[in-house]
């Protein structure tokens, strides 16, 4: 099988870096990105200037990558290359299915993972490598695990066999407390799934998680481990009750753990814990290490504004209803533990914001913001990776949605063993 792939909401290439560092032989032969209501595209232009399609691709005969600048609801799924594995971050939405009469079933408007579920179902593509935050899987709080629910039932109905894992990067050595859903999704005509040996025994799908699965791999996790969230297996979507997505929409909630599988429309989660006991990657150790530019280091309002950010506070407001109520939040470390790994990197980056890092310089001792440099090595990318023209709150922004890319590499490697069988 060639190694083609489609990376969607590609941002600065966060998958494509990290599928390349395991292997250089995978083909891009199409990436989409577009930053909805914005006139300059930073995040397109940086992944189009390091991604240059014209030198990267010579010598390789035949293949044309396409770039894409456009929303990728207004693509059509012709204009879209064949490829063998589809990779994407996209945003956690509300997924519900509504009945449209004659059409039939439709989700709502401008929800991305319809956008995946089309190019899937008219592609084919033998396996998809999704991210998310974490969230989806208790998604809506009304109603939890009907999101994804939804999302397991439609690529069942499509032929895949689905595992996912949430992942905290620092819990397998990496510098950034960053935990995202990583979802894994393998067509049953595969030579992968025909010698899986899965089955819909619940032995057999729990075996998969600990023994065979896709994740565990690369990224361990303790066997003894009993926690009080006990497994959960589940057949409701072989019931009678459900007939289509829509049942699912309506009706499905599940507690979903941190790890499982959904095999022949079968879940089994579970709630896992990482087995790592390797080198941790401080953000002490990610810090650059000469002097940096006067502008990221703190006024003294700035430090008495975040004093008060970071602090716990209770304080009295008054709700929309007129109910008057007490907000409290508890302190937080202020400066940041450099003996730690770093915290969630948010879009909001480097901005005066409670969740922005404050270091302290370890030339001066003052304290100052994470420079751009320093948003990369959290999230692993190549220093400099966004400094292609963007402003700079640009650059924490493109890094605030990206992942860390050694957890793709870490992927990739199980990947590449994959591709080699098909
Ligand atoms: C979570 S980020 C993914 C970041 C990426 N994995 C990386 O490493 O940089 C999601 C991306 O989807 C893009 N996006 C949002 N809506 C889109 C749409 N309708 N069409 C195409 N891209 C979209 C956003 O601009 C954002 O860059």
């Amino acid at each position: 099988m060639e190694k083609t792939v489609v990376e969607l909401f590609a941002g600065v290439g966060g998958f494509r870096i990290g599928l390349t560092n395991a292997n250089s032989d995978w083909n891009f032969v199409m990436a989409n990105q577009w930053e909805p209501g914005k006139k300059v595209q930073h995040a397109f232009d940086c992944y189009s200037k390091r991604f240059d399609k014209h030198s990267e691709l010579e010598g390789k005969d035949s293949i044309t990558e396409l770039q894409l600048n456009t929303d990728i609801s207004t693509v059509e799924a012709h204009e879209i290359p064949s490829h063998s594995l589809l990779v994407g971050g996209f945003p956690c939405q509300d997924y519900s299915v509504a009945r449209t009469g004659a059409t039939g079933l439709e989700g709502k408007k401008g929800v991305l993972w319809w956008e995946i579920y089309r190019i899937a179902k008219e592609k084919k593509p033998s396996f998809l490598l999704l991210e998310n935050v974490d969230r989806l899987l208790k998604s809506p709080s009304k109603q939890r695990g009907r999101d994804f629910g939804v999302m397991l039932y439609s690529l069942y109905q499509l032929g895949y066999t689905v595992e996912w894992r949430i992942i905290n990067a620092a819990e397998y050595g990496f510098a950034q407390r960053r935990r995202r859903v990583f979802i894994f999704a393998f067509k049953n005509d595969t030579n992968y799934s025909k010698t899986s040996n899965l089955t819909e025994e619940q032995d057999n799908l729990k075996d998969w998680l600990h023994t065979r699965g896709f994740f565990q791999n690369e990224f361990p996790i303790q066997n003894d481990y009993e926690s009080k969230h006990k497994p959960v297996y589940d057949k409701t979507f072989l019931t009678e009750e459900i007939k289509d997505v829509a049942d699912i929409s309506d009706n499905f909630a599940l507690s979903f753990r941190n790890s499982g599988v959904m095999h022949n429309g079968v879940i089994y989660t579970e709630e896992t814990l990482p087995d790592y006991t390797g080198h941790q990657v401080t953000l002490g150790e990610i810090l650059e290490t000469g002097r940096v530019d006067d502008r990221y280091f703190l006024t003294p309002q700035q430090i008495e504004k975040f004093n008060y950010l970071k602090g716990p506070k209770r304080i009295e407001r008054t709700s929309k209803e007129g109910f008057s109520y007490i907000f409290s939040e508890g302190g937080m470390t202020f400066p940041d533990d450099l003996s730690l790994p770093g915290r969630t990197m948010l879009t909001s980056e480097a901005s005066v914001n409670r969740s922005t890092h404050v270091v302290s310089d370890k030339v001066t001792g003052k304290l100052r913001f994470l420079t751009p440099v320093e948003a990369e090595r959290l999230n692993g990318f190549p220093d400099n990776w966004t400094d292609t023209g963007m402003p700079e709150k640009f650059r924490y922004f493109t890094m605030g949605n990206a992942l860390v890319v050694h957890l793709i590499e870490k992927m990739g490697k199980t990947l590449n063993m994959i591709f080699e069988q098909e």
